[in-house]
């Protein structure tokens, strides 16, 4: 069964990675996809692995740190198939430097491409979901919104700030009947999963690392129709290791 025939989802950063499965995942349930990424290469492959199954892909090259390319982008997604049923927010990136270097330019990129870029995408977006009836909107956080390693203060601080952007649009859009929660992956192999090694692995309480598949099946059950009952929420994919207490030998 094609649940999502005839959605339309639109994906952002669905050049590589996590975004480019999770593409491939709609489009495989019979989705037209509108694809977004500053990476017009990987975007025209995307594309190409989405038309062979079948599906419809209309591809964009927007920078999200232009919210004029936002605006524009969604207008032109609206105008194409009249509507907006899914948005995946799930462009981002990092810059990591140490706290007493980290420049306010960098900090400015980090958080403009992944915070003030979901909810640009967020508010456009809903203005054309509340006018066909609502929609699902996912925002890929990190497990970093939780916890830290050294030298990613931009990325953490991005990360959290999507959460509480989760629950504040889901309090503003649920009138809309526009369901809004995050995916905080943990480690999601994009590269070569088989040069992971056994420690890698084993030390997951899952006793794996996570795949770009793992988080493309939990984007399905969120925006799955029947599943109008779950918003705000924060769902962490990450094989259980922040659930995992650690004390030094
Ligand atoms: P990736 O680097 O493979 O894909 C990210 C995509 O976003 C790229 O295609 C890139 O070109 C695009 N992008 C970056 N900045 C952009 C901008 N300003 N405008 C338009 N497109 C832009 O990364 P991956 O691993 O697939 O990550 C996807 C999302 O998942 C990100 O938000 C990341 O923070 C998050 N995440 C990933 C984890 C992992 O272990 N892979 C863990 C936790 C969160």
């Amino acid at each position: 069964m094609q649940l999502y025939k005839n959605k339309v989802v639109l994906i952002t950063g669905a050049a590589s990675g996590i975004g480019k499965t999770v593409a491939l995942t709609y489009a495989q349930q019979g989705a037209n996809l509108v694809i977004w990424d500053r990476d017009d290469e990987g975007l025209a492959d995307t594309q190409k692995q989405i038309q062979q199954t079948g599906s419809t892909a209309l591809s964009l090259k927007i920078d999200l740190t232009n919210p004029d390319e936002i605006v524009t982008g969604i207008k032109t997604a609206a105008e194409k198939f009249g509507r907006v049923d899914i948005l995946i927010n799930n462009a981002g990136l990092g810059k990591s430097a140490s706290v007493y270097d980290l420049s306010v330019d960098d900090w400015d990129y980090v958080i403009n491409t992944n915070l003030r870029g979901t909810f640009l995408c967020s508010r456009e977006a809903a203005r054309i979901m509340k006018m066909n009836n609502g929609g699902f909107i996912i925002n890929i956080a990190s497990t970093r919104a939780l916890m830290s390693e050294p030298d990613t203060e931009a990325y953490a601080a991005s990360k959290g700030g999507i959460l509480a952007l989760t629950h504040a649009l889901a309090i503003s859009l649920g009138p809309d009947h526009i369901m809004v929660n995050a995916i905080s992956p943990g480690w999601i192999q994009t590269g070569d999963y088989s040069n992971l090694s056994r420690t890698d692995h084993q030390q997951h309480p899952a006793g794996r690392v996570g795949k770009t598949d793992d988080i493309a099946r939990a984007c399905l059950y969120l925006t799955n129709p029947e599943n109008d009952f779950i918003t705000g929420t924060n769902l962490v994919i990450d094989g259980g290791m922040t659930r995992k207490m650690i004390y030094a030998e």
